[in-house]
This record gives structure tokens, C-alpha cells and sequence, in this order.
């Protein structure tokens, strides 16, 4: 039966949210697979904002099981403070259960993420500060708290310490802090061990019975290909797999079993943080996307850097993640404009692009080669089908399937559930 990967195409909030959760009906496991609290899914429900952060959005579908995957970096406090909010909000999150293999994020990479880039100052990422690429950094460097080590305290404890050891020097040597003590980090630790347990399984092997037993598997991406840290603009990234490929290892499900790939892309671009952005605009067409699209961060509140819609980047995700559908989202917010823009190839250094230079220094350099498609005016907020959007509106939803080289499965009409036009069966 069908596992499913969903993730961005862009640098992130794209709407994933809304697409997960218009495939929540039709599945039965929605499975987060890398990242932590930098994600930021905002579902609207009704007249209610959902705002997830760490959560699987699956949660918001009634019967769905939702999963924290391995390859997911958890703040538990954060953990608990989501559930607490939904619960509070008359949601049922009782069948989360999350990965024994999941790393937590501890005070001490909370602290060294901001320090770290207070300390690199121009040469900053631009992190949401969550403490997520230190978190990963200590995973790959075998020094990571994973969450069955809340159930061996005299375990916890040791590597707690062991990690400290390295973290304190850091921090009182280089970086002028004080030093964290391991009974401060053991202690917020294992005030969440007894509520946590019940949710810890052993995911990977939960997920393949799930197939077995003919169930679908939804596997949502958070942040986005562009962020993704082998096949983004590195070193502008974030620290996890946010492609196709990291839902394998994000989730403990091969390759092998994955059927479908959504992209999920927006009708423009934007970015968050710092790092290269070809079709960036700096003028009021940038204020009037950032404006008409609400482009503000959900984590972090901050304005997010907008420009045209980007035709290398949605072929590059195409390839990358082999897209079979792209959920296209916020066409909405392009209405109201005379020509649209579209970014089909780049021009670096004199030579045309189609497909993503290989060089960071390239990508720098890319001037984007516009296409300008024809605009339209009506409000198409109501329209549920393609049949009743106007031709230049039905053209580009064409446009962006032909140009990045997948097809438009639905296409976002409006922030709400509803708002949305389902062009093929996803599932
Ligand atoms: P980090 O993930 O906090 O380490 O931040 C690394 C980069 O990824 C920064 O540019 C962040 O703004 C960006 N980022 C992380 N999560 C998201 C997201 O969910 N949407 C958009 N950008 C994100």
C-alpha cells in the first residue's frame, strides 16, 4: 500500500500544511521524518489557525496516526507545550508516538545556536535559533541524547556529561558564557520521561507493519529541498534531509516503498534567513507579495524575503526528489497583476542556465531570465475547479507543471482547508 513523500520544492513554506492536511483524509499515518521546532506549518481550519511547529499537522485529522520520526530533533518542551495548546483546542493527540531514535535538543545546543551565530555576525545563516543545527551536529558526531535515554537515567547522565565536557569549554572559553552543569540538563531532561513513554515505539518497525497491513503512509517534510543539507544552498540550509531521500532515513522506510512524490510548491518564491535568492525583488512587488501573501514567519515572526516564481529551482526539486505531482499553492496572491514574471533559466556571467549551476559562486552570480505570463484581476478565491478560473490563471497553473517538468495535482486558491482546486487524485 502507498507511502507517500510530500515536501517543499522551495525554501520552505510552501504551504505544506495545507497539502498534508488535504491528504490527511485519505491516509492513515502522517509521519514526520527531519527537522524540529523550525518547521512552521500553519493550518487553517474554519475560522481557526493552526500553527504547528514540531507536530506532524496530521494531528489535526481526526483517526490519523501521527509520527515523530527518527530522524527528528525534539524539543520537549516544545513537544508538550503543542500538545498541551491542541489539547486545550478539543483535539485528541493521543495516538502521537514518537521514535526511541529521535535526538533531543538540549539547553546547551540551544545556547551554542544563538551564540554561534551572534559570534559569525556577516557570515551568519540565519537560523531560527531553535538549537536544531547543533542538535544535528552533536548527532553525527556520536554525542547526541536520543530519547530511550530518558529511560536509562544512569545513561543519560553519562552522556550528558561527555557532552558537556566538550560544550563547556566551548562556551565559557570561546564563546565568554557559563558553564552548563549536567545535573540542570538531566533534570529538564527526565521531567518529561514518565509522560513521554507511553508515546516511544519503535517507529521504523510500526511503519513497516503499517504498510503490510495495506494502510497509507504520509511522509511530510519540513523546510524544503533548497534548505535540504547535502542538495541545498549550502551552507544557507538547515541541518537535516528535507528531500525524498531523507524520508527514508528520516523514517526508517526504504526506498523501495516509496510510490509518490509531492512537491509542494508556491506561486512565487520566498526564502527566510540568509543565502542566495535569484529572483529576490527589493522593491514594493516584493512589500506587495510579502503583504497580499502574509509572508511572515510562522516560527519566528520574521518578514520573509519574496520574488517571482523560480522555474530552475521547481526543476531541480522535480529531479531531485523525482516529484510525480506538485501541489501548487497561494495562486490567490498573484492576483490583481497586468503580466507575471517567471523566472526560466539564469544568466551567469553571460551564460544561460536552465538547469541549477554546480557552483555556489554561480548561483550568486545568476541574473533570472524572465518570462512574463499574462496576469488576471478576478477574485478566484471561490474557484474549486479549473474550469472556473480565468485562462491566464488556468495557463500558469500549466505553465509551472510544464516548466519544471511534473504535474499540478491542486492548486491553493486561499489560506483555508477548502480554498483549493484539485486538479488529479493525489492517493
Ligand atoms: P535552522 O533550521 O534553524 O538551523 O535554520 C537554517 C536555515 O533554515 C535558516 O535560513 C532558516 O530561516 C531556515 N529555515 C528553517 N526552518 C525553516 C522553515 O520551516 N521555513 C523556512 N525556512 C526555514
Amino acid at each position: 500500500m502507498p507511502a507517500i513523500v510530500l515536501v517543499g520544492a522551495q525554501w520552505g513554506d510552501e504551504g505544506k500544511g495545507k497539502a498534508t492536511d488535504l491528504l490527511g483524509s485519505a491516509v492513515d499515518y502522517v509521519v514526520r521524518f527531519n527537522g524540529g521546532n523550525n518547521a512552521g506549518h500553519t493550518v487553517v481550519i474554519g475560522n481557526e489557525t493552526y500553527a504547528l511547529h514540531l507536530l506532524p499537522s496530521g494531528i489535526l485529522t481526526p483517526g490519523v496516526v501521527p509520527v515523530i520520526g527518527n530522524g527528528v530533533v525534539i524539543d520537549l518542551a516544545v513537544l508538550f507545550d503543542e500538545i498541551d495548546a491542541l489539547e486545550a483546542r478539543r483535539f485528541d493527540t493521543s495516538a502521537l508516538v514518537v521514535s526511541a531514535n529521535a535526538h533531543l535538543i538540549t539547553p546547551y545546543n540551544r545556547t551554542l545556536d544563538k551564540v554561534v551565530e551572534r559570534f559569525l555576525g556577516t557570515r551568519r545563516i540565519g537560523t531560527t535559533g531553535r538549537g536544531i543545527g547543533p542538535t544535528y551536529a552533536d548527532k553525527m558526531s556520536r554525542v547526541g541524547i536520543r530519547v530511550q535515554d530518558l529511560f536509562d537515567e544512569k545513561i543519560l547522565r553519562q552522556k550528558v556529561q561527555g557532552a558537556l565536557e566538550q560544550k563547556n569549554q566551548l562556551l565559557v572559553k570561546v564563546y565568554n558564557r557559563r558553564a552548563i552543569t549536567v545535573d540542570s540538563v538531566a533534570d529538564e531532561l527526565l521531567a518529561f520521561a514518565d509522560r513521554l513513554r507511553p508515546m516511544v515505539a519503535d517507529t521504523a518497525r510500526l511503519l513497516s507493519r503499517a504498510l503490510d497491513d495495506g494502510h497509507t503512509v504520509l511522509l511530510e517534510g519540513a523546510q524544503a529541498t533548497m534548505l535540504d543539507v547535502d542538495h541545498g544552498t549550502y551552507p544557507f540550509v538547515t541541518s537535516s534531509s528535507a528531500t525524498a531521500g531523507g524520508a527514508c532515513t528520516g523514517s526508517g522506510i526504504p526506498p523501495t516503498r516509496i510510490d509518490r512524490v509531492v512537491g509542494v510548491i508556491k506561486a512565487y518564491t520566498t526564502r527566510v534567513g540568509e543565502g542566495p535568492f535569484p529572483t529576490e525583488l527589493l522593491d514594493a512587488d516584493g512589500q506587495q507579495l510579502r503583504d497580499v501573501g502574509a509572508e511572515y514567519g510562522t516560527t519566528t515572526g520574521r518578514p520573509r524575503r519574496c520574488g517571482w516564481f523560480d522555474a530552475v529551482i521547481g526543476r531541480y526539486a522535480a529531479r531531485v526528489n523525482g516529484v510525480t505531482d506538485f501541489v501548487l499553492t497561494k495562486l490567490d496572491v498573484l492576483t490583481g497583476r497586468d503580466k507575471i514574471p517567471v523566472c526560466v533559466a539564469y544568466d551567469v556571467d553571460g551564460v544561460r542556465h536552465h538547469e541549477m549551476p554546480m557552483t555556489q559562486t554561480e548561483l550568486h552570480h545568476a541574473v533570472p531570465v524572465y518570462e512574463f505570463l499574462d496576469g488576471w484581476s478576478e477574485d478566484i478565491s471561490a474557484a474549486r475547479s479549473l474550469t472556473d478560473l480565468p485562462d491566464a490563471a488556468v495557463r500558469y497553473v500549466s505553465a509551472v507543471g510544464e516548466l519544471c517538468g511534473a504535474p499540478v495535482a491542486a492548486a491553493g486558491v486561499g489560506p483555508r482547508r477548502d480554498e483549493l482546486i484539485a486538479i488529479r487524485d493525489l492517493v
